[in-house]
């Protein structure tokens, strides 16, 4: 019997004992109706678990320590949808149900079998990672995924999804950057929106994480971000600013780390003087999970759900609301906001879901949106192929293909379209020694290792593959295509070692000999990257005759690289990050993932020069720039057109025309230089900054589209850093490249 029934039920039966029964008009009174008891459990989580969390208390994980993710407490978490990651407290007399809250931001996460359902499936669909979706530069197609992950919650019983993950991609090395949109907050804050549009119009609800500074996983709970006012307000704020301001999340989370020595789960500044005073945010903040210092401070501070919670953190506030510490009236306004948010929620409205989202729909939709973040980088000519040639297939990921990273972000997804099954079903003829050799050593290599779980997934060590068995492929074979992959998630950055940040030896000669063999026959090499942030680049991307970014695509990645390699989907992703030519070229490299010692502290010295902010403007040159990728057409834009607005802003139009001779869309980026007023406030201020973008329609060759971008004030303020508040440009310049 549903718990919505019983909640039903049990109001019936309180009708009669006069309880009120919680409504959009007696919030209050219903307040006034719980005892101390039930306030606090209100604002604790599901915390099930009498045992300490997983995670080390703030500060004290030990260097390189793993966190160990209990996985049986993550199915525990929720009683009511199994293996959601928290729920919140029901009081069924008051009418009162329980919110369910599941991750992410690749689609909905809970265990995808139930002891209790043995007979059914609850799987979901794997859509491509945060970084691929950044990458189509297309908010419509951005809020078409939020749309479908948001209906696969709503038929599933969650409340709220706890996505998007929003931080700023300081450096590639952070391990949640697969998660995360961009280098730059106006790009991050418009897909955050879209992605945040797409999921709440389901009716149910999202969580914008993590707020804020949260740009690294190395001491994540103890980790305290330095940064002066203006890199936080005009990077590291103004993503969630545009999210909260355009799209009205139902919640934030909160995140682990301390801004400027504050927790961000305990500032005040942050939770409630900027975000609900100046920015107007009116739903509620949830914790990180077990995200705590001293959950009274959480709670004055206007962090209201502490998640997952523990006992201890009940006892805490209570004794604090007893001793005068804390004062009741902060529990009411607290609950208010809950308890109004959830007035929208499917728990409240009792919405009889059904277990059976569209995955079919959803499907199409993943693989539609893999092809168009897909980012071309290199490519002689190659590309698009000619159907049916035969393909060697090298590298373990061409087969063992990573849909997405692992950490609360991952996905239990209906199945996963290899680089191998892609390209067959696109009817090129796949090297049957080669898909043997590899299959066989995958399977015997995962045979010794653990299985594959959402903390940990598990990545075989690569087939080393003689000169023969390559040259024996060259005879075989029209082309070859290369997979190189990275894995990455929650709980560890990436490290600058082989097989991470750089290439392994073997890889690199994997790379050498196939090309050499592959080229002295006349033949071509085509390499594919499936990972969710850059790689090191010092010349090896200029051996193969094309490189191709295909991201952590989602479960349909292998059909999506098909659709591009074969020219069915003209490629149009550009770069969200910059790649540099050497990761010691990265400004923020100089302070990122260290063991920062006593302090903890992270000091964000880099300021406002974060990504092509820095690179543009010192003049350093990238291996790929932000914003950098080909098509298989071409496109001629005229000389933008500007007019300035009474109102601080400007209307900037131009033309975009296919010149090429093939159908294709062209994301049109714009940047604006801005003139600050004069004083500290026009120092270290970047050459240009993105303002706008834009996807156009597929355009067939000759065809033109008229762009036009509306730019508030709002959307050029800068930060003002001697009086401490936003200003206006003196003058802008606006250009369509870095
Ligand atoms: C994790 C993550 C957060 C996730 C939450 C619930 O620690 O930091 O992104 O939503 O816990 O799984």
């Amino acid at each position: 019997m549903r718990s919505m029934s019983i909640l039903a039920f049990c109001g019936l039966l309180c009708l009669s004992c006069g309880s009120p029964q919680l409504n959009r008009h007696n919030v209050d009174k219903v307040i006034s109706q719980m005892t101390l008891n039930e306030k606090v459990r209100m604002l604790v989580g599901t915390c099930t678990d009498p045992a300490q969390p997983p995670y080390p208390a703030p500060g004290t994980e030990k260097s390189g320590q793993k966190l160990v993710f209990d996985v049986v407490s993550s199915s525990t978490a929720a009683k009511k949808v199994q293996g959601a990651a928290g729920e919140g407290y029901a009081i069924p007399r008051l009418g009162i149900p329980s919110m369910v809250y599941a991750d992410g931001p690749a689609g909905v996460r809970i265990d995808p079998v139930r002891a209790s359902e043995p007979d059914k499936e609850f799987r979901a669909t794997a859509f491509p990672t945060a970084s691929l979706l950044a990458a189509t530069f297309d908010t419509e197609l951005v809020e078409k995924v939020g749309a479908s992950i948001g209906q696969e919650a709503h038929e599933y019983g969650v409340d709220i999804i706890l996505a998007p993950g929003m931080n700023i991609k300081r450096n590639p090395l952070c391990g949640r950057s697969y998660e995360y949109y961009s280098e730059d907050p106006y790009h991050s804050g418009k897909i955050a929106a879209a992605m945040v549009r797409g999921i709440q119009s389901n009716g149910v609800g999202t969580s914008v994480k993590h707020f804020a500074v949260n740009n690294q996983e190395t001491y994540r709970n103890g980790i305290n971000s330095v940064l002066s006012e203006r890199a936080l307000r005009e990077i590291y704020l103004r993503a969630f600013e545009i999210a909260v301001k355009e799209a009205h999340p139902w919640t934030v989370m909160s995140s682990y780390n301390k801004v400027n020595s504050v927790y961000a789960s305990e500032s005040a500044y942050l939770l409630t003087d900027i975000l609900r005073d100046e920015w107007g945010f009116n739903g509620f903040v949830m914790t990180d999970w077990w995200a705590a210092d001293d959950p009274v401070r959480q709670q004055i501070a206007g962090n209201y759900l502490l998640m997952r919670g523990t006992p201890s953190q009940i006892e805490t506030i209570k004794k604090a609301v007893e001793n005068g510490e804390l004062d009741e009236s902060v529990l009411d306004r607290n609950l208010k906001d809950i308890l109004e948010t959830m007035l929208k929620s499917p728990a409240f409205k009792q919405y009889p879901y059904s277990d059976k989202p569209d995955l079919e729909a959803h499907a199409a939709i993943s693989r539609e949106v893999a092809a168009q973040g897909m980012v071309l980088l290199e490519n002689n000519g190659v590309l698009p192929l000619q159907d049916g040639l035969k393909v060697a297939l090298f590298g373990n990921f061409s087969y063992d293909t990573q849909v997405g990273g692992s950490g609360s972000g991952y996905v239990h997804r209906v199945h996963k379209i290899s680089v191998e099954q892609g390209l067959a079903e696109a009817g090129y003829r796949i090297d049957g020694e080669l898909a043997k050799a590899y299959t066989e050593h995958i399977a015997d290599e995962k045979s010794r290792m653990e299985p594959e779980n959402f903390w940990r997934i598990p990545v075989a060590p690569e087939l080393e593959l003689t000169n023969e068995e390559i040259q024996r492929s060259v005879k075989d074979n029209d082309l070859a295509i290369i997979t190189i992959g990275r894995m990455a998630g929650e709980g560890d950055d990436r490290t600058m070692r082989q097989g991470d940040y750089l290439l392994t030896d073997y890889e690199n000669r994997l790379l050498g000999n196939v090309c050499t063999a592959y080229h002295s026959a006349g033949k071509k090499v085509v390499v594919l990257l499936n990972m969710g942030d850059a790689i090191q680049m010092n010349g090896w991307n200029k051996l193969p005759d094309a490189l191709l970014m295909m991201w952590m695509p989602g479960q349909e990645g292998g059909y999506a690289v098909a659709d591009i390699l074969s020219g069915a989907v003209c490629p149009s992703g550009k770069l969200p990050m910059t790649f540099a030519k050497s990761w010691s070229d990265i400004p923020s490299s100089k302070n990122f993932g260290v063991s920062p010692g006593e302090t903890n502290a992270v000091r964000y010295e880099e300021e406002l020069m974060v990504g092509y902010r820095y690179f543009s403007t010192a003049g350093v040159e990238p291996e790929y720039p932000f914003g950098y990728g080909l098509t298989y057409t071409s496109f001629e834009r005229s000389e933008p057109k500007v007019t300035a607005g009474k109102d601080g802003g400007y209307k900037v139009e131009l033309d975009v025309t296919n010149s090429g001779d093939c159908a294709g869309r062209d994301a049109v980026l714009l940047y604006v230089g801005k003139t600050a007023p004069e004083g500290p406030s026009a120092q270290g201020r970047p050459l240009k900054e993105l303002c706008a973008f834009t996807k156009t329609e597929v355009l067939q060759p000759g065809q033109t589209s008229h762009i036009v971008f509306n730019l508030s004030a709002e959307d050029l303020k800068l930060w003002d850093v001697e009086n401490k508040c936003w200003c206006q440009p003196v003058e802008c310049s606006f250009s369509l490249s870095l």
